[in-house]
């Protein structure tokens, strides 16, 4: 099966990591635009990727003609950094929800298949001991606490396509990705406190011979997610976009990985000590709390514990995440560490 994959965000996190799959192990057709392409030079001349540097704000028509073209539809461009939620939630809203509106539509008006990036954000702080697609709340703070615009966001977006599937035939898969982890999340070089997810952050800090921020002591708890195992579930969706994977809402994370904040940092410090580069400034690592109100400021609001159930991707996708934690930080670091390694000779 030949499939024409239109990936908006292409050298994103997800975009970059998916672009590289498909490219080695599918014979599919890829489109792609992005504002930059660091994460992609080495497929730019690759005759099955069609890449558009550019805004998705301003190439309007590009993308119009891209989703009359291709069969499937990725538009991964959002904000995901909770500091920016807290900071510039307006940002939040313009982009990952106005943004991507047009899109929806077009998907909806040229028939094509729409496979939108949903996030574990949308439970806010769910009791449910195991957070369920079709049955569990979703549940967000008071109105100042200016977190919740990216969760609010992303949910307003999952109704909307749901809604265009059930009254208009809209064919739609949501993928809700539990805290992926791995290389190109964030750039590491140069980061803002709260500038990156926690994983590069906490990496970024160690190299910079800055301290380990616990957030509220830390004690929050993650399903860590190693990307390729993302990465395999989302072709899977492709590939099954007209049959088990039409019309459905798959949580994709790896509850196996439930780690607390606290752990994670103590997991990487010991793993950063066996490097033969790096080993001291793992051993000289330090650890501190830092009050949310302090890291974030006074519009954030933590979820505690979040953990998914897997059981709709395992029975329609025959999915199940392979990469335990210790593995996802090897391969994380490798790429990390090189990449320092390489721009600082
Ligand atoms: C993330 C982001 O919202 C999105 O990337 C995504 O949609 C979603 O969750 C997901 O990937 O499932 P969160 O897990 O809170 O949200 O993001 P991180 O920035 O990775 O933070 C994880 C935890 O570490 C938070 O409790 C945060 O307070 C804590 N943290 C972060 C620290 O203790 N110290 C730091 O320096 C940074």
């Amino acid at each position: 099966m030949s499939v024409k994959v239109l990936i908006l965000g292409a050298n994103g996190f997800i975009g970059s990591n998916l672009t590289e799959q498909i490219l080695q192990t599918r014979d599919w057709e890829i489109y792609g635009m992005d504002l930059n392409t660091n994460n992609i030079e080495s497929y730019l001349k690759n005759k099955r990727f069609h890449f558009k540097e550019g805004d998705i704000t301003l190439q309007k028509d590009w993308i119009e003609e891209q989703i009359k073209n291709c069969d499937v539809i990725l538009p991964l461009v959002a904000i995901a950094t909770p500091a920016t939620y807290v900071q510039n939630p307006l940002r939040i809203f313009e982009l990952d929800f106005e943004a991507n509106l047009p899109i929806i539509r077009q998907c909806l008006q040229y028939k094509k298949h729409i496979v939108f990036p949903s996030t574990s954000e949308v439970y806010g702080m769910c009791p449910d001991t195991e957070f369920k697609e079709e049955e569990s709340n979703l549940v967000l703070g008071p109105i100042h606490k200016e977190r919740w615009i990216y969760s609010c966001s992303k949910q307003l977006l999952d109704r909307v396509i749901y809604a265009y599937g059930a009254h208009h035939g809209l064919n739609f898969t949501l993928f809700r990705p539990f805290n992926w982890i791995g290389p190109r999340q964030d750039n590491i070089l140069n980061i803002k406190e709260g500038g990156a997810r926690v994983l590069p952050q906490f990496i970024s800090n160690i190299l910079h011979n800055k301290p380990i921020q616990l957030v509220d002591g830390g004690i929050q708890r993650r399903c860590f997610t190693y990307i390729g195992d993302g990465i395999d579930a989302l072709i899977k969706i492709i590939e099954n976009a007209n049959g088990r994977a039409k019309n459905r809402i798959f949580n994709i994370g790896n509850p196996h990985n439930n780690y607390s904040i606290c752990e994670l940092a103590d997991i990487l410090i010991s793993k950063m000590k066996e490097h033969p580069t790096y080993a001291e400034k793992a051993t000289q690592a330090k650890i501190i709390n830092s009050a949310s109100q302090n890291y974030y400021g006074s519009g954030y609001q933590d979820v505690n514990t979040r953990v998914p159930s897997i059981e709709n991707a395992r029975k329609y996708l025959s999915w199940e995440p392979e990469v335990d934690i210790q593995t996802a930080l090897n391969l994380t670091l490798d790429y990390y560490l090189n990449n320092f390694t390489k721009t600082n000779k």
